[in-house]
């Protein structure tokens, strides 16, 4: 057994649906118990203490805060060379920078070293788990989950399928879609702590005909998930009608070919109408909130309220190269500020609870991951309150966990993870400040 002692906070409801301060447990002097990959106990320290057990390994962290690993619910694998492209819109940022950025994964080499440097990304980061797009190659995908399983993450993706409005060179066929993803979910699919997405890349790149054999890969394969896009951008969305016109909404689009379920997540949704709000609650479906990618790629502001007070399952995505920034404290930061543009500023609680608890939810796997509840995988974080001066400085003049929180999502990013945990075992570590103490008991 391991023992870590620090501050400890994690949430244990989603705070935006009337519990209170029960919402989340807060230890000031905590204490976490891992069994074996697993969370055995949390709670206080003088509490923890009292159900080690012989030999257990104590490890201890001054001005630090211990917290569950982060969930990206929408990132692209491919997309690393492109964060930060200037000057326009999706549909053009697609195709001046997006696509030919992807054709360079037709290189197995380079393939293979983006894998490596996206998943180290990710747990400097402090996310542990996340649902990836890869691109349109099977090789590529095969490559991802072979880098993730290495690492022992919990891992959804999917190749991306996609059979038109693209270069020839990014194009399937519905037919080799179709038989290029089975071959993946019978590989992975329920291997390690990995599971794969059915990635149509958005109804612009698929026809009726894809869509349909995406439908019915959901269909043939237990517990798989979907991952597309919807509702980004104005001209995506006229687009879409020009190609569906019998189609009466975008949903529609993706609910007419089987598509839409309790295992889809659709990331965006920014221009959704109150049908689609609708569809989306009924089905039990996920939406990804991708604050960084909205402002970057102006796409507008996310209606989190509506979709919150809807019942519909929300996560936060990086959404990474449209979006800006690998770090949920940075997707935090941007998520707040549209909350301010749309007049609702964001409870720092409730922010956290998106980037943990519900994202975990959102993927459906908060019976496995998500807080550090005895039983969860113990995927966590040690975070580093004196990451830098300022910081140190500001977090120092917070009193309550709430707000301690909030400064954390507004100067956060990487250099606040001191440590990151996946499945009880260190796999990233700043180097370690000199009053950082070690014991064994
Ligand atoms: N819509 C279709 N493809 C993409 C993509 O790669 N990124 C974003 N942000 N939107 C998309
Ligand atoms: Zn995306």
């Amino acid at each position: 057994m391991d023992a870590y002692r620090a501050a400890i906070v994690h949430m244990l409801h989603d705070p935006s649906q009337g519990r209170g301060d029960t919402a989340h447990e807060y230890f000031a002097d905590g204490g976490l118990l891992i069994d074996n990959g697993v969370v055995a106990a949390v709670g206080a320290w003088a509490d923890i203490k009292r159900q080690m057990t012989r030999g257990t390994q104590v490890h201890q962290f001054k001005n630090a805060l211990i917290v569950p690993g982060f969930v990206d619910t929408h990132i692209h694998y491919p997309q690393i060379d492109v964060i930060a492209s200037f000057g326009v819109q999706l549909l053009d940022w697609l195709n001046n920078y997006t696509f030919p950025a992807e054709q360079k994964f037709a290189d197995q080499a380079h393939a293979a070293a983006m894998a490596d440097f996206f998943l180290d990304e990710l747990l400097k980061n402090g996310t542990t788990c996340a649902l990836v797009f890869a691109t349109v190659h099977k090789h590529a995908t095969d490559t991802l989950f072979e880098a993730a399983s290495k690492r022992r993450m919990r891992m959804i993706a999917g190749k991306v399928l996609m059979d038109r409005h693209a270069p020839a060179a990014l194009c399937d066929t519905p037919q080799s879609g179709y038989a290029d993803s089975a071959a993946l979910i019978k590989k992975w699919h329920g291997k390690d702590r990995l599971s794969y997405a059915v990635t149509p890349r958005f109804a612009v790149t698929s026809s009726p005909e894809q869509l349909e054999l995406a439908g019915r890969l959901l269909g043939e394969h237990n517990g798989v998930y979907m991952q597309t896009h919807m509702s980004e951008n104005q001209k995506e969305i006229d687009l879409v009608r020009e190609l569906y016109p019998d189609a009466p909404t975008y949903l529609s689009v993706y609910g007419g070919a089987g598509l839409l379920g309790e295992r889809s997540v659709f990331a965006h949704c920014i221009h959704l109408d109150d049908s689609e709000f609708d569809g989306l609650a009924r089905a039990g479906a996920g939406i990804s909130f991708c604050p960084t990618s909205n402002l970057f790629l102006g796409s507008g502001l996310f209606n989190l309220n509506r979709a919150v007070s809807d019942g519909i399952k929300v996560g936060l995505g990086t959404d990474i190269g449209g979006g800006t920034s690998f770090s949920m404290f940075q997707t935090m930061n941007e998520a707040y500020k549209v909350c301010q543009l749309r007049g609702s500023p964001l409870d720092p609680l409730q922010s956290f609870y998106l980037a943990t608890l519900g994202g975990a939810k959102t993927l459906n796997l908060d019976d496995r991951i998500g807080n550090l509840s005895p039983g969860k995988e113990a995927d966590f974080l040690v975070l580093d309150l004196e990451a830098t001066p300022l910081f140190a400085h500001r977090i120092a003049l917070a009193p309550s966990i709430d707000e301690k929180l909030f400064v954390m999502s507004i100067l956060g990013d990487d250099r606040l993870i001191g440590e990151t945990y996946v499945h009880g075992k260190r796999v990233y570590a700043k180097p370690l400040r000199p009053d950082t103490i070690t014991t064994a008991k």
